[in-house]
């Protein structure tokens, strides 16, 4: 249980306020798309006869992040960070242990809120690997109309919808249509993902890697598409990579995770210009670039991430910290407020004052 006062606790309004100029925009552009905090997710290792959980792998534990209307927020991290984990919690593909999923207004999964099923309508993911996305015994076109038929749109107008999104997405549908997953290549099977994923007109997309598995040349054109489509179709998108050119090409804001936590969060330019966590820098100057300005002069990443199942104490991150300290094992460095308040947060202590780090910054002054 997080120990954080809920979001209604804090006067959150748990049911949105209707906008008459636009029902879909339910609070207006000032209200989040999307509130996330508290989030957490730990994972049973079962063993002996009967099953027991044996240990927790504390694969999402307690995050807290925004999402603007008509913004693409990155998320980046090592692998096994919890990036994937997250998507799914927000997706309620699994069930949170704790933690208050807000959209645009709405708690999601409680009475008077948003049920699961109408979130899935506003809210959709495309995934890394483009062919088991898709059935491999149905065409494009009954891929695409599938969620439609589903919801009862008749079989004739899923067609032309099918059609007119195939279009969107730069696909003939005359050409395409009926051919089956097998028959198109890695990046023509991501633009089917695609289209599908945005049959049922969401204003929130998840794109959990969904470029990572293309060459470089498909992958520049699929992000591209992306761009386009946000625009026409005033999207959201939150986008997961483990690519950081492709982070800052996309993004406008980036949340960097850490062994399950949040530890810095803030617009793209800063983050890149300016990180301000350890990890952040560390995994920033591991990044390759050609151009002399964007190299980072922290010391690379060292070692591997610690076992989620049994994290260090206090930061997770101070087994690999150059700049570690006493604080840094016996207190967890927090990320702050995600509404409103800091621009670009930063779980360290030695960026918070009177937190006892010795580069912490004197009281009332955060850098
Ligand atoms: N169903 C599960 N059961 C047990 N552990 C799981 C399960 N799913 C994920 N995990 C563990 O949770 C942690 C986070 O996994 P997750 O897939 O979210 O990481 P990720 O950041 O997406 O990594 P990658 O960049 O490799 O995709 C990992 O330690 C992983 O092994
Ligand atoms: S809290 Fe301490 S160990 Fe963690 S990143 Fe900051 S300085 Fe390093
Ligand atoms: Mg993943």
């Amino acid at each position: 249980m997080s120990l954080a006062p809920s979001a209604q606790q804090r006067g959150i309004p748990m049911t949105a306020i209707p906008n008459d100029a636009n029902p879909r925009d339910r609070g207006g552009p000032a209200q989040p798309l999307l509130i996330v905090e508290g989030l957490k997710k730990h994972f049973p290792i079962r063993g002996g006869l009967l099953g027991r959980a044996q240990a927790w792998v504390q694969a999402v534990d307690g995050v807290d992040f925004v999402v603007g209307k008509g913004e693409t927020l990155g998320i980046v991290g090592e692998s096994g960070c919890g990036k994937s984990t997250t998507a799914r919690l927000l997706m309620h593909l699994m069930t949170p242990d704790s933690g208050d999923i807000i959209f645009d207004g709405d708690a999601v999964g409680t009475l008077r809120g948003l049920s699961v099923r109408d979130l899935r309508r506003q809210m959709q993911m495309v995934f890394q690997d483009s062919y088991s996305s898709l059935n491999p015994r149905m065409t494009i076109e009954d891929s695409i109309a599938f969620g439609l038929v589903a919801q009862g749109t008749s079989a004739k107008e899923a067609r032309t919808r099918a059609a007119s999104m195939l279009r969107m997405v730069g696909l003939t549908p005359d050409m395409f249509s009926q051919r089956y997953p097998h028959e198109l290549s890695g990046g023509q099977r991501q633009r089917v993902n695609i289209a599908r994923a945005l049959t049922m007109s969401p204003r929130l997309l998840i794109l959990d890697e969904a470029v990572s598995a293309l060459d470089k040349s498909v992958e520049a054109q699929v992000l591209n598409l992306l761009q386009e489509l946000k625009r026409k179709l005033e999207l959201t998108y939150i986008f997961i990579s483990h690519d950081l050119n492709v982070i800052q090409y996309i993004s406008d804001r980036v949340l960097v995770m850490y062994l399950g936590k949040a530890v810095e969060i803030g617009p793209v330019d800063e983050i890149y210009r300016a990180p301000k966590h350890p990890y952040t820098r560390a995994l920033l100057s591991s990044r390759p670039s050609m151009d002399p300005r964007q190299r980072m002069h922290a010391p690379p990443l060292s070692g591997d991430p610690p076992n989620p199942i049994n994290p260090p104490s206090g930061c997770r991150f101070r087994t690999r910290c150059p700049i570690a300290e006493q604080v840094c094992s016996d207190n967890v460095p927090l990320l702050g407020s995600v509404e409103g308040g800091e621009a670009h947060p930063v779980a360290c202590h030695a960026h918070r004052p009177g937190s006892g780090h010795s580069a912490a910054p004197t009281e009332g002054v955060v850098h």
